[in-house]
C-alpha cells in the first residue's frame, strides 16, 4: 500500500483507469455474483432456472422473462448507498487523476457517489433506459419502473415483444461507448482492478490492453487472472474497503473520503 501511494504521489499520475466489478459493492450489502454461498449465483434456487447465468441470457429471456424481472425488482438502484471505495473512485476524479471507470456495475452507485458521468463507462449497461428485444423500440423509463416493482413483465407497445433493461445480456453486444474507449487504456498510467473476478469477457480483456510500463493494482478479496505476473504488478488482497481506506491515510486523503 506504501509503495502504491508513493507511486501516486511522487510520479504526479494523471490518468488512473479503474476497472471495477461486483466486489466494490458488496459492503453495500449488493451481492456479487461468483462467491461461494453469498454470491448471486449461488442463491437462485427459487427462480427454477437450467443454471444460474440463464438468468443473464438473451436467449432465456425470450422464453422466460419472469426470473429477471424478479431479480430486477430485488436489484433496482434507489437503496443502495455508495461505499467508501466509490468515495475514493470520487476523490480520484477531484483531483484530476482519473481518466477512465471502467465498471460491470449496473448499480450506478459511481455516478451516485459524485464520480462525473463522461469518466464512467458502464460496460454491462445499466437500468438507466429500456427497449423491446425484438424490434429495438425504447420503452418509457416511468412504465419500466411500474412494471419492475409491481413483477408485470413491460410489453412493446409496437411489436408486443418483450422489453427489457439495457443491461448487457450473455448473448449481446456491448455498448458503443465502451469499444470507443478501448483505445484510451494505452494512456493509462496506472490501472487499479478492484473487485472482480476478470472472468467475463470482453471486460476482463482490458487488464491486458495498459502498456507494459503501467503497474497494475489488484484490490480484491483473492487473486484473479494474471495480476502479479508482470513485474510492476501490486496486488493488494483484502476488502476493498480495507485497502482503500489504508491507502488514502497513506495519501493523507483519509478526511476527505
Ligand atoms: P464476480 O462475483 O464474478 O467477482 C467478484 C470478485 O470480487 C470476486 O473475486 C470476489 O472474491 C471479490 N470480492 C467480493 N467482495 C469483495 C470485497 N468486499 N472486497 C474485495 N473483493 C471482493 O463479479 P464480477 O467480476 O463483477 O455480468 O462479475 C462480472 C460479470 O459477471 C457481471 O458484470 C455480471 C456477471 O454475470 C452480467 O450480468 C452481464
Ligand atoms: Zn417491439
Amino acid at each position: 500500500i506504501s509503495s502504491l501511494a508513493k507511486y501516486i504521489k511522487s510520479t504526479g499520475c494523471k490518468n488512473v483507469v479503474l476497472m471495477l466489478g461486483a466486489g466494490v459493492s458488496t459492503s453495500a450489502g449488493i451481492p456479487d455474483f461468483r462467491s461461494p454461498e453469498t454470491g448471486l449465483y449461488s442463491n437462485l434456487a427459487r427462480l427454477n432456472l437450467p443454471h444460474p447465468e440463464a438468468v443473464f441470457e438473451i436467449s432465456f429471456f425470450r422464453k422466460q422473462p419472469v426470473p429477471f424481472y424478479t431479480l430486477a425488482h430485488e436489484l433496482y438502484p434507489g437503496k443502495f448507498r455508495p461505499t467508501i471505495t466509490h468515495s475514493f473512485i470520487r476523490l480520484l476524479a477531484e483531483k484530476s487523476l482519473l481518466h477512465t471507470c471502467f465498471t460491470q456495475n449496473i448499480d450506478t452507485l459511481e455516478r451516485r457517489a459524485g464520480v462525473p458521468d463522461d469518466k464512467i463507462i458502464e460496460a454491462h449497461g445499466s437500468f438507466a433506459g429500456q427497449r423491446c428485444i425484438e424490434c429495438k423500440q425504447p420503452y418509457d423509463d416511468e412504465k419500466m419502473k411500474e412494471h419492475i416493482f409491481s413483477m408485470k413483465i413491460a410489453k412493446c407497445e409496437h411489436c408486443g415483444g418483450y422489453v427489457k433493461p439495457d443491461i448487457v445480456f450473455f448473448g449481446e453486444e456491448l455498448p458503443e461507448k465502451f469499444i470507443r474507449a478501448i483505445p484510451n487504456l494505452r494512456s493509462a498510467d496506472l490501472l487499479i482492478i478492484m473487485g472482480t473476478s476478470l472472468t467475463v469477457y470482453p471486460f476482463a480483456s482490458l487488464a491486458q490492453r495498459v502498456d507494459e510500463s503501467c503497474p497494475r493494482v489488484l484490490i480484491n478479496l483473492d487473486h484473479v487472472g494474471d495480476i502479479g505476473s508482470r513485474a510492476d504488478d501490486i496486488v493488494l488482497l483484502g476488502k476493498c474497503d480495507d485497502v482503500v481506506k489504508d491507502l488514502c491515510v497513506e495519501l493523507g486523503w483519509e478526511d476527505e473520503l
